[in-house]
């Protein structure tokens, strides 16, 4: 998969794609992830990339000329055509199974924006999807872009050692679209708390039973609008 994100600020990627698991992503050619400055598109020797608002009002707008000749000249780095998505409060929501469904494409392109906001031409233009991580207002798109791709690397095939990491996440159809089971590793007792003895049993098929049922209360109790889905 190749991942490009146009932004204004391509340090902001570094240290979190510059380690772990995106960083072996990347290294062992799993996932190509490209920045492009979109500040290297302005048209003037002031590098100005946004506005003021025509009708009036507080902030900047981003114009649309530098977000368009960016994108112009990322589509021409690959063949690939790509799913062109706009990080703004506005979009559509992102869950697991947006995640999943991102994660099967070719080629991402994300435009995280700054300011108040890209100026409307640039969503219709580009025909780009919306996407917003969450019901509030970051700075920029940038940590909203960073979190759509930690989302979708970890469910590339190889990316996390054991496949089967993935299947029993949180959200997963494994625990019907709900929380993920309890888990526990060494010592057996921690501060007076022992783990369950199910879990020493080595009866697969109680522990499967049990971790179904965890799931499903924990679901009820912490998150009972999952149900609802
Ligand atoms: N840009 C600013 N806030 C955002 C959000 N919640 N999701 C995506 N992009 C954003």
């Amino acid at each position: 998969m190749r991942i490009d994100v146009l932004t204004l600020f391509p340090q902001f990627f570094e240290s979190p794609l510059n380690c772990s698991i995106l960083k072996r992503a990347q290294e062992t050619h799993i996932v190509e992830i490209a920045l492009t400055d979109i500040r290297d598109f302005a048209a003037d020797k002031y590098r100005k990339v946004d506005d003021k608002p025509y009708g009036g009002g507080p902030g900047m707008v981003m114009m649309p000329g530098p977000v368009f000749d960016c994108f112009e000249h990322v589509s021409k780095l690959s063949p690939e055509k790509g799913r062109v998505i706009l990080l703004t409060p506005q979009g559509q929501r992102l869950d697991q199974k947006k995640a999943i469904e991102l994660s099967k494409e070719n080629r991402l392109i994300l435009i995280a924006g700054r300011y108040e906001g890209f100026d409307e031409r640039i969503r219709i233009g580009l025909g780009a999807e919306q996407i917003s991580i969450g019901d509030y207002v970051l700075n920029g798109g940038e940590l909203a872009a960073m979190v759509i791709i930690d989302a979708i690397v970890r469910l590339l095939p190889g990316v996390l050692g054991d496949d089967d990491s993935v299947k029993d996440d949180s959200f997963s159809e494994a625990v019907g679209g709900g929380l993920e089971y309890p888990q526990y590793t060494r010592p057996e007792v921690f501060r007076g708390m022992k783990v369950p003895e199910i879990l020493l049993s080595g009866d697969h098929k109680k522990i499967a039973q049990w971790r179904r049922q965890q799931a499903q209360d924990r679901t009820q109790k912490w998150r009972p609008d999952l149900l609802d889905k």
